[in-house]
């Protein structure tokens, strides 16, 4: 227990909480993580309580003071928790009060835990996710460097898992930056809407004293200040949009990883792992496995289920707080961090991984993968598509009958020019089409990535 060994609301009780009540409505062991957020959170209010006359401004001080103190405690790890702190709230402020007195007792003045804990929340976010960002951005770097380094390599492009045309390795590696930039875009909007701050709605109401939110919400850094005091304390669209965005991401590297699962299996081969990167097996001796990638896609599942746990836990909720809120961090905190290391494990994973060029032209030269081309190719003499699509699908159909190397019956029906088409490396060269796999239109593509990747990275809440 703390010093008094009571909680913050014992004046209403004759008796103290029972150990199970206390052990099962905590939240101290994940919020402690808001200490920063809560901190800046009582400087803020207990700055706007003198600005508008409630506090003194020694007693301001002193309790600014005992903030600082709390603040030195809390970094360096020496601040000793009391049993009967519920949270990092009550935590904060049962300290401030034990250092100053008087003055501490008056900090949670026509204030709430419940616009205090929305406020610190919303800190939280503004200072976490731009970093999630910039680790989206440190994989989009890798990928293109990955993709300028690839010199004209290709492999086949798939759909359905089979072969369908070949296309530029860096196309590939330069797909999954552009989904990656939808997600930062998606981020930045969810922390452009949560510029709100909460700070000033009370329990749920406002307050009788001569409370100022716009004043508090400037000290705290916050664009907006909230207009619906029910609205603000009960509002977490925020922590909903940010899973949201996470999800996404979360389901871009699990895509992302079943590719580098199949890449460095030995049926595909187009990829070899640095071995910082990859696992062995306990008992298989040869064993080389992509546990990064399979674990980007296994945890896909994990931040997903934190989405929806949350929405299920809003969705039957009537206005205003209810202590089914308190289930919005654990969700919100474990996607962060798992998207944090499944980024930065692949980053790692990308940038030092070998690529074996030699297996993904060889399969990507299979004589089949000409076979659009050849269509197109008797398109442009005239014929139309439907038969062009007809007769070479019965050319293909020949040729895995056992009539002939696909060339040569190609050479005997359609000519020299159509055979042409046929010999390795001629198919990736053939689209010119804007945004398509060839040479042309991908380096194109790498000068507009290069353009959005800048506003990507610079971009600021
Ligand atoms: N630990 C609580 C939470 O995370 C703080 C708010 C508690 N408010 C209350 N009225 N019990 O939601």
């Amino acid at each position: 227990m703390s010093e008094t060994g009571k909680t913050l609301w014992h004046g209403r009780f004759a008796s103290g909480p029972a150990d199970e009540l206390m052990a099962y409505t905590v939240s101290l062991p994940f919020d402690q993580r808001l200490w920063r957020d809560d901190i800046a959170c009582s400087r803020a209010h207990v700055t706007g309580l003198a600005h508008v006359g409630i506090l003194t401004a020694a007693e301001r001080d002193a309790v600014l003071a005992a903030l600082a103190t709390v603040e030195a405690e809390m970094g360096s790890g020496s601040f000793v928790f009391a049993p009967s702190d519920e949270d990092i709230h009550t935590a904060v402020e049962r300290r401030v009060t034990e250092l100053c007195g008087a003055p501490g007792a008056k900090l949670h003045t026509g204030r709430s835990r419940n616009d205090q804990v929305a406020t610190g929340l919303r800190l939280w976010c503004k200072r976490e996710v731009p970093q999630i960002v910039a680790r989206i951005v440190g994989l989009q770097e890798a990928l293109v460097a990955r993709a300028d380094t690839a010199d004209g390599v290709y492999l086949p492009g798939y759909t359905h898992v089979q072969r369908a045309q070949p296309v530029l390795l860096a196309h590939h590696l330069m797909a999954h930056c552009w989904a990656l930039g939808r997600d930062i875009d998606r981020l930045h909007d969810a922390l452009d809407r949560l510029d709100v701050s909460p700070l000033g709605a009370g329990a749920l109401a406002g307050s009788s004293l001569p409370l100022d939110p716009a004043f508090t919400a400037q000290q705290l850094g916050f664009t907006g200040v909230f207009a619906n005091s029910l609205d603000a304390v009960s509002d977490r669209d925020f922590v909903a949009e940010i899973l949201f965005a996470l999800s996404l991401v979360a389901v871009h590297l699990s895509r992302l990883g079943e590719e580098w699962v199949l890449w460095t299996s030995e049926e595909f081969g187009f990829a070899v792992l640095d071995d910082a990167y990859a696992t062995g097996s306990s008992m298989l001796p040869q064993k080389k496995n992509a546990d990064i990638a399979e674990l980007a896609r296994g945890k896909a599942g994990r931040v997903i289920g934190n989405l929806t746990g949350l929405l299920v836990t809003l969705k039957g909720l009537p206005l205003a707080y209810n202590r089914d809120l308190q289930e919005d961090k654990e969700p919100l905190f474990d996607a962060v961090d798992q998207v944090s290391l499944a980024l930065s494990a692949l980053t790692g994973m990308i940038a030092t991984a070998r690529f074996v060029p030699e297996k993904m032209q060889a399969a990507a030269d299979s004589p089949t993968m000409a076979a659009t081309d050849l269509a197109e190719h008797l398109v442009r003499s005239g014929t139309p598509f439907r038969d062009a699509h007809a007769i070479v699908g019965a050319l293909v159909r020949r040729s895995l009958a056992g009539d002939g190397a696909l060339v040569d019956l190609v050479r005997t029906e359609l000519g020299n020019e159509a055979a042409a088409l046929v010999a390795p490396g001629v198919g990736v060269t053939m689209r010119t089409t804007p945004g398509g796999a060839g040479p042309k239109p991908v380096a194109e593509q790498r000068a507009l990535l290069g353009r959005a990747m800048a506003a990507w990275k610079n971009r600021r809440p």
